[in-house]
């Protein structure tokens, strides 16, 4: 197992800590996904928020039997793999365009006392800038999470909440996958080549910039 950890400010005196790991030793695990998991502390260093995403390594796997990997590493991934890679979908040439890899951006949660000032972006947006050199494209599916598991027993709240969700994901600059229908997961995608009016953040606070300066790469960053 390979991991690194890289920490960066968010603003608002809170930090991100995230940490990278990657088993390829086990061809029975996901030898071609890294973990990706995020924690946000307060200037008091509690933990206040946390974020978990994966990168799925497509330019060095075999093609389609990436796909099942990400089966039987998560519904998510499978969902990921189904609804954005597959022949057809929107981001197929990643894996035989060498594109390079695909961020996936799983889920993001900020205790209430410390929402309202966008650190979940900022948290984000970090995590692209820190990705932006190895991963192609970044892609995510806004839900909320109070929804887990039970959307279909309040459809039109759900939907309502799931817009909300949405909307506080635009300035990042994710785009909406096409869909079969409204009632489909919705997935959204951004590639990471060239940051145009996203958020950044620096040490005070963070705000609208053209560009995302990337934090400085540790130089043995393996992934
Ligand atoms: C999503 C989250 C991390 C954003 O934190 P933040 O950066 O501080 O932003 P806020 O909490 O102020 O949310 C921004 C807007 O999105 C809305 N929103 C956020 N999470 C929502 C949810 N689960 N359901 C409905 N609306 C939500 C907020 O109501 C707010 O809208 P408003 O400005 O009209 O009040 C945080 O709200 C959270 O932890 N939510 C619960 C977990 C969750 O559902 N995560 C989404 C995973 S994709």
């Amino acid at each position: 197992m390979r991991t690194k950890t890289f920490g960066t400010e968010l603003g608002h005196g809170i930090r991100v800590l995230c940490q990278v790991g990657r088993d390829e030793t086990d061809p029975s695990g996901h030898p071609h996904i890294s973990e990706v998991s995020a924690v946000m502390f307060s200037p008091e260093e509690c933990p206040e928020g946390f974020f978990k995403g994966q990168i799925i390594h497509l330019s060095d796997s075999l093609g389609e039997g990436i796909f099942w990997e990400c089966d039987a590493h998560s519904q998510g991934l499978c969902d990921v793999y189904s609804f954005l890679l597959m022949e057809g979908k929107p981001l197929y040439d990643t894996i035989f365009g060498q594109v390079g890899d695909l961020f996936h951006l799983e889920r993001l949660w900020i205790a209430p006392k410390h929402r309202g000032k966008n650190m979940g972006l900022a948290c984000c947006a970090a995590l692209l800038a820190l990705f932006q050199n190895d991963c192609g494209y970044a892609a995510m599916k806004p839900f909320p999470l109070q929804w887990e598991g039970r959307a279909d027993e309040n459809k039109s709240q759900f939907l309502a909440d799931r817009q909300k969700l949405v909307s506080y994901y635009r300035p990042l600059g994710f785009i909406c996958a096409p869909q079969p229908d409204e009632l489909q997961d919705e997935f959204y995608y951004r590639p990471l080549d060239g940051f145009t009016k996203i958020l950044g953040y620096g040490r005070s606070g963070w705000r609208r910039v053209n560009k995302v300066r990337l934090p400085a790469m540790p130089e043995d960053w393996p992934f």
